[in-house]
């Protein structure tokens, strides 16, 4: 098979000073990556994935770029794009694609068109093992290229609209291999969704509009483990939160926390800021928009950018300008302004000032992925085509190379405590 969309170097210019900052900003998130680092030595020695080639779409920046360095070093051949147009950092793209064993096609910026051609040409490759966030990629090569699915071991999930898109897939039947659902681990979920999402969230709104949370309503649009870790953090830099949701039990949960829960009709009139974090569609649409503050904030964390409905905000709109960078500024009949950033693409990747989550949770979640790839290999003919969880030991194994990292000791169960736990005799 041949693709034509090329690597990501002849799509640049200047690429030696790229490769050079790309490496520069991959360094420094090393030194904050300690999973990742005791992986390195281990892959390295040993060579799990010494004969695969592994086919990733991630959002291209340098945390990333490690996991991929990693994979690479392990002995796999490597081709990689983004999975979303405005997430890859160019001089981070070029700096893998200087690795002998990695291609990197991922430019920021590209069109559907180029997307999905950057797709086809990390496919041409030939996968065994696929490495996704958000899906695009076993989709396409279910649809496009069902003659490579024999010879792909597995794959593994990000995120869960990822996991969610493949459960679907799988319950439809028409999931052929299995895949891994990192986003469903303890060690991802409650650290990346919850703190990365928040942290990472509110500091790119804060520094993307050089305006504060301090006493304003912020609208949290879903309570599950981002809108969690987004309400936190908002409530922790003095806003007031108001928590919109459709599970009745979480809706529960936000309002034993404090929060403030509403429907979105009565969040829209109160709020001046708006986070969507709930991976559905629709969240914000006509009849809110209709009834918003003037100079109201509007940013999606989500995956996907559906949660804004963008197309509503334009037939209202009289007139659109870029406000500042990462911000467009809606004005309605009446002169009041809302303001999307990012495009309502997942704010705290998406902007142009975006870094994406703290490098310390990044390196949990990618310490898993590297695990699972190396689980698929070992031992991928034991798990059937499906959505499967990661191995409860791989994510303890990742937990404790983190705590030996950072000093921190902790205690063991006895035999005794743990016949103890495992039996059903013992009463009062
Ligand atoms: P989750 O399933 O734990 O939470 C989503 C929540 O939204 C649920 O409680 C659900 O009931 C609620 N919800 C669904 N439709 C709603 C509606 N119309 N109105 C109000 N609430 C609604 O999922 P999680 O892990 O919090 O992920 C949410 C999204 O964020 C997904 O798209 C995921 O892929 C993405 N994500 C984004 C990250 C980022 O870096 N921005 C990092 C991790 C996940």
């Amino acid at each position: 098979m041949s693709a034509s969309y090329p690597p990501v170097t002849e799509h640049l210019a200047g690429v030696d000073a790229k490769r050079e900052e790309g490496r520069r900003k991959m360094d420094w998130a090393l030194q904050h990556m300690p999973i990742l680092q005791h992986l390195r030595e281990s892959f390295t020695a040993e060579q799990p994935l010494a004969g695969q080639t592994i086919a990733m779409a991630m959002h291209v920046e340098a945390k990333t770029a490690n996991l991929v360095e990693l994979l690479a070093d392990g002995g796999a051949e490597v081709a990689i794009t983004g999975c979303n147009p405005l997430s890859t950092h160019d001089d981070v793209s070029a700096a893998l694609d200087a690795h002998e064993n990695i291609t990197s096609y991922a430019v920021r910026g590209v069109d559907d068109e180029d997307y999905y051609a950057a797709i086809d040409s990390v496919i041409a490759h030939d996968p065994t093992i696929t490495v996704d966030d958000g899906m695009d990629m076993i989709k396409v090569v279910h649809e496009e290229y069902p003659e490579l699915i024999d010879s792909i071991i597995g794959g593994c999930e990000e995120t869960t609209t990822g996991v969610h898109r493949l459960r679907a897939m799988d319950a439809d039947g028409e999931l052929e291999y299995p895949v891994f659902a990192v986003n469903d681990t303890p060690m991802k979920r409650l650290f990346d969704n919850v703190h990365g999402t928040g942290e990472s969230s509110l500091a790119t709104i804060a520094m993307t509009t050089n305006l504060s949370f301090a006493g304003k309503d912020v609208v949290v649009g879903g309570y599950g483990y981002c809108g969690k870790g987004v309400a936190k953090k908002a409530s922790g830099q003095n806003a007031n939160v108001i928590v919109t949701e459709v599970e009745p039990r979480r809706a529960l949960e936000a309002h034993m926390e404090g929060y403030d829960v509403m429907p979105m009709d009565e969040a829209a009139k109160q709020g001046d800021v708006f986070i969507t974090t709930t991976g559905n569609r629709d969240v914000i649409t006509k009849e809110h928009f209709e009834v918003m503050k003037d100079g109201a904030l509007l940013a999606n964390a989500g995956h996907f950018d559906v949660e804004i409905n963008k197309e509503d905000l334009s037939e209202l709109a009289v007139k659109e300008f870029e406000a500042r960078d990462g911000v467009r500024a809606y004005e309605l009949a009446d002169g009041r302004k809302l303001n999307v950033l990012a495009e309502g693409r997942l704010v705290n990747l998406a902007a142009p000032i975006a870094l994406g989550h703290p490098v310390e949770v990044m390196d949990q979640s990618f310490g898993i992925q590297a695990v699972g790839v190396r689980e698929l290999v070992e031992n991928g003919d034991e798990y059937a085509a499906g959505v499967h969880d990661v191995p409860d030991d791989l994510d303890r194994e990742v937990a404790e190379i983190k705590l030996a990292a950072e000093g921190v000791e902790h205690d063991t169960l006895t035999e005794d405590q743990r016949e103890y736990l495992e039996s059903w005799q013992h009463g009062t």
